[in-house]
């Protein structure tokens, strides 16, 4: 029996994947999997726990430890709420330091396959095309100039009421582009047969309606 279809969306941080990949999901009523969270809730935990970023082989020890569950647009982290303390700057910073040791990479592969259940998942991440699910039906690549990236976060941030500044943020997002791309391990690349998505003058709505045509034309 064959697998259930996966649709990977891969692309650079504040690319608006994540937004994009939850409606697609919604839409053809598929799971969802924010890769990118996995990540983040393991730098969280390894700040709870005082563990140096540095040391790949320890941090991995933390992740069969991590009791997570995503429920309701919740994340719950060993029974408590981190929906919010995940999505802070600095945990972003963290995870992506965290996400460049193989062995944190390894300790949650079979986690995020897990996610692939019926009628189909929809996942997004750096390496879901290339490395969590090389057999997907749909590969996507979206991203946006770091200009138009910076600015929607800082609209994100402002918009919650908390301060930012826009030259801050964009430093931020080219030093955890230019980590997430320069690692050995998995770095964010275009993977073979993905389909390049250009969104720094789409709406959500466009962008939406372009990866679900794709998707009928893949399954067509
Ligand atoms: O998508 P995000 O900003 O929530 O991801 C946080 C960090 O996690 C990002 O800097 C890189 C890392 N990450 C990764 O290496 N591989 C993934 N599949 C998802 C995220």
């Amino acid at each position: 029996m064959s697998l259930p279809p996966v649709i990977a969306i891969d692309g650079p941080t504040a690319s608006g994947k994540g937004t994009v990949a939850s409606l697609v999901a919604q839409k053809l009523g598929f799971h969802y999997l924010d890769s990118g969270a996995l990540y983040r809730l393991v730098a969280l935990a390894s700040e709870k726990e005082g563990i140096d970023t540095q040391k790949g082989p320890e941090l991995s020890l933390l992740v069969p430890k991590l009791l997570i569950s995503f429920k309701n647009n919740q994340i719950i982290l060993n029974g408590s709420d981190v929906t919010e303390a995940i999505r802070t700057e600095s945990i972003g910073l963290r995870a992506s330091v965290v996400a460049a040791h193989p062995e944190v990479r390894l300790a949650l592969v079979d986690l995020q396959r897990s996610f692939r259940q019926l009628p189909g998942l929809v996942a997004d991440g750096r390496d879901m095309a290339s490395v969590i699910f090389p057999d997907a039906i749909l590969k996507v690549f979206l991203t946006a100039t770091a200009a138009a990236r910076a600015e929607r976060r800082y609209k994100q941030l402002i918009a919650k009421g908390i301060s930012a500044k826009l030259e801050d943020l964009l430093q931020d997002l080219q030093a955890r582009d230019a980590r997430d791309s320069n690692r050995g391990a998995a770095p964010l690349v275009i993977a073979e047969g993905a389909k390049v998505l250009e969104t720094s003058d789409l709406s959500i709505d466009q962008a939406v309606k372009t990866v679900l045509d794709w998707y009928q034309s893949a399954i067509a």
